[in-house]
């Protein structure tokens, strides 16, 4: 048994990530990793769903040119485009390779399993550890009743790399995995359907922001069906029918289950080592990332926070540095912004109408439409609209949801200054470049002053 000071178990944003902070602070870790290095997000989640998204918006942006006077026609090459997607993964895998051989990190390939509190076996060895940090992420959540086979019934892991294109797909979840995925099919001519068991698609989104979204899939003839469950499936040779509640079928070629993910603990032992789980079968941390056992630690996606990469990262690095002696930031939740990447796209940080409302906080609300917005206009991404929601006393901010063009990156000018507590007026005293889509934010933050300019 080898005795190391460090152990991580895990490479996905929230081990990789630990991994080369605490190997930049000394701590010498040794991760353990039995599939490729950078886990589900650069293999087979956000990574190779960019690739598909942005070659789904390099196509329609071909055939949206017919408004700048530019006539051209396009095909494409599925295979080629899911070739993209692959490369992309391996490429931001091989990445992660090189930063641990930079950093010295020692990596074992082999399927971590606990023997006793501190001792874990992977292959061959085993290693007791002083500190293990648990950071094996998510697997998708099957649905009782719609079991995944890989062919007909898939989860996200299939639908980014199908080896051919299908002509129609039921999509199960209205949720992120969901809307992405339409998006990708539906640009390249999948005739799709979403089924969302609550009353509209993305529901942890403002509801306003689920209603453009749902407007835009039905514009471009996806079918969304909400506030509905799938009850029965029935495979035939060549599609599968879902039976709704309502009573209404669809049939598709293929189903994409998407109804969320789940903490992955097998096959880790967790009893072996004593770690106790919460009423929803995530592992129970405290706000340090303890588990109940002294030295042993648990981030990302096994834990009951946003299930989200970047959460993870700094879940990793908050811990490292803390067991290496330093006072790092302390994680605000309520800051953590979430994008996802459709067309348009959709984004937000800090608080909602209706949890602000809970809070008791009173509040004003500033809107702006992409529409008003030069830049906007000149390149034809007049979708969407932002919205900014201050305290009324202090012009303190406090949430701002997004759907437009580029919200996933405009959403950046709020993260600092949120965490630097802003108000309305230091953001609006600050000068924004024109012509910029920024100046939305600007407007919609002038707005909430009720001083907007060009509304
Ligand atoms: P999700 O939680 O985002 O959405 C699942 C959706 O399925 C919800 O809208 C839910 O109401 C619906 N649903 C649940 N049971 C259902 C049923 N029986 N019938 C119909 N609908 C049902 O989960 P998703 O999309 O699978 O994503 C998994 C995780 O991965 C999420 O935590 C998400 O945040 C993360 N993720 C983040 C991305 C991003 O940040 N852009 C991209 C992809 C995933």
């Amino acid at each position: 048994m080898e005795k190391v000071k460090l152990l991580i178990i895990g490479s996905g944003p929230g081990g990789y990530v630990a991994a080369i902070r605490a190997a930049q602070l000394g701590l010498n870790p040794v991760v353990i990793e039995k599939s490729e290095l950078g886990g589900t997000c650069l293999n087979r989640g956000c990574i190779p769903t960019k690739a598909l998204i942005s070659a789904a918006s390099a196509y329609k942006a071909i055939g949206q040119a017919k408004a700048f006077g530019i006539t051209a026609t396009a095909e494409f090459d599925w295979a080629k485009i899911v070739g993209h997607a692959q490369k992309t993964a391996e490429r931001s895998a091989k990445g992660v390779e090189f930063l641990f051989k930079k950093n010295g990190i020692r990596r074992i390939e082999a399927t971590a399993e606990f023997t006793g509190p501190h001792i874990v076996k992977a292959g061959d060895d085993e290693f007791e550890a002083e500190h293990i940090i648990i950071a094996t992420g998510s697997i998708v959540r099957d649905l009782p009743s719609i079991q995944r086979d890989g062919k007909q019934v898939i989860g996200s892991d299939e639908a980014l790399f199908l080896s051919e294109r299908p002509e129609s797909l039921a999509i199960i979840g209205g949720g992120v995995i969901g809307v992405e995925i339409a998006y990708v099919y539906n640009a390249f001519g999948t005739k799709v359907t979403i089924i969302e068991a609550l009353d509209r698609i993305v529901p942890f989104e403002e509801p306003e922001i689920s209603k453009e979204l749902t407007k835009e899939l039905k514009r471009s003839k996806i079918k969304v069906h909400s506030g509905v469950f799938v009850t029965g499936i029935t495979k035939g040779e060549e599609s599968v029918t879902l039976e709704l509640g309502n009573g209404k079928t669809v049939e598709a070629e293929i189903v994409l289950s998407a109804v969320g993910r789940a903490p992955n603990l097998e096959p880790l032992a967790l009893e072996k080592a004593g770690v106790e789980l919460t009423k929803r079968g995530f592992v129970s941390v405290d706000d340090n990332f303890n588990t109940n056992i002294e030295g042993l630690y648990a981030i990302g996606d096994i834990i009951e926070t946003p299930m989200l990469a970047h959460t993870a990262e700094h879940e990793g690095i908050s811990l490292v540095e803390r067991l290496a002696g330093l006072k790092p930031h302390k994680i605000d939740y309520t800051l953590n912004p979430s994008c996802i990447y459709t067309e348009p796209a959709i984004a937000h940080i800090g608080l909602s109408e209706a949890e602000l409302t809970k809070e008791g906080v009173e509040y004003s609300v500033g809107t702006f439409p992409y529409m008003a917005n030069g830049k906007a206009q000149a390149s034809n991404h007049t979708k969407g609209f932002i919205k900014v929601l201050i305290e009324k006393e202090s012009h303190k901010v406090r949430g701002v949801h997004m759907i437009g063009f580029g919200a996933t990156d405009l959403i950046s000018e709020l993260i600092p200054a949120m965490a630097l507590g802003a108000t309305a007026d230091d953001i609006v005293g600050a000068i924004h470049p024109h012509p910029t889509l920024s100046e939305i934010t600007l407007e919609a933050t002038l707005d909430a002053l009720g001083r907007a300019l060009h509304k």
